[in-house]
């Protein structure tokens, strides 16, 4: 079974109505719908924003509807002046841009004593993931690059180039490196698939909003695509 953990409300809703929905369930205050979707056996949630939730949500899924693989969906601002607002970016490994044990001599990002700086996200669910963007919106461009997490709305270009400078990621966003950290200690393959909303710069905040519904539309139809792939 894949778990698939949407950020936003609609994406969610457009996912849920086109699957067919065998059970549901409430826990932790995210909403469980289990079911097919284009024929694979899934379990759709939002996980509600920012890391702690992501991660919570992510142990759920693995625990309690067996989850097997781990599918992130959602938006991001981008990192980098080659990829632009509607660009996807599919993460070939995810990490903790706000974690910081330089205190201790870890580098910038490493959680102490865990013996990995970033999280790995699963090399043929990445290859499906770059299949389905090419065949669901192929008029796109896709991205593939280490994708930073943090509890934080990237809209200061200070902070931009800061988290750029340290971890040369592709670009921002909230629960990423939650999933990919909560997939990596569960032993079962993630990945992350990112549509770029804004800059992550002084302009953020109002580009978002503009773009949050025609993200969301390429967001449906890629994780149609790459269920349809899988199954
Ligand atoms: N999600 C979408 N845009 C973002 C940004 N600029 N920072 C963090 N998360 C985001």
């Amino acid at each position: 079974m894949l778990g698939i953990i949407g950020a936003m409300e609609e994406e969610v809703e457009q996912l849920k109505a086109a699957m067919d929905v065998k059970k549901e369930e409430t826990k932790a205050g995210m909403h469980f719908f289990c079911g097919t979707l284009e024929g694979l056996p899934v379990t759709i949630v939002r996980s509600g924003i920012g890391k702690v939730n992501a991660a919570v949500c992510t142990q759920i899924l693995v625990d309690d509807f067996k989850a097997e693989k781990i599918l992130n969906t959602g938006i991001a601002g981008s990192l980098d002046a080659a990829i632009d607002i509607a660009d996807v970016v599919i993460a070939t490994d995810v990490l903790h841009h706000d974690m910081d044990a330089t205190g201790f001599g870890y580098p910038k990002g490493q959680i102490p004593r865990m013996e990995t700086l970033s999280f790995e996200a699963d090399k043929d669910m990445a290859r499906i993931a770059q299949e389905a963007c090419e065949t669901a919106v192929p008029e796109i461009g896709v991205h593939s690059g280490r994708i930073v997490s943090g509890d934080q709305f990237v809209s200061d270009k200070e902070v931009k180039a800061g988290i750029v400078e340290n971890f040369a990621g592709k670009c921002t966003e909230m629960e990423g490196a939650a999933i990919g950290q909560a997939a990596w200690l569960n032993k079962i393959p993630f990945a992350v698939i990112r549509t770029i909303s804004d800059k992550a710069d002084d302009s953020a905040s109002v580009d978002y909003p503009a773009f949050e519904k025609k993200a969301i539309a390429n967001s449906v139809k890629i994780v149609k695509e790459f269920c349809r792939k899988m199954a």
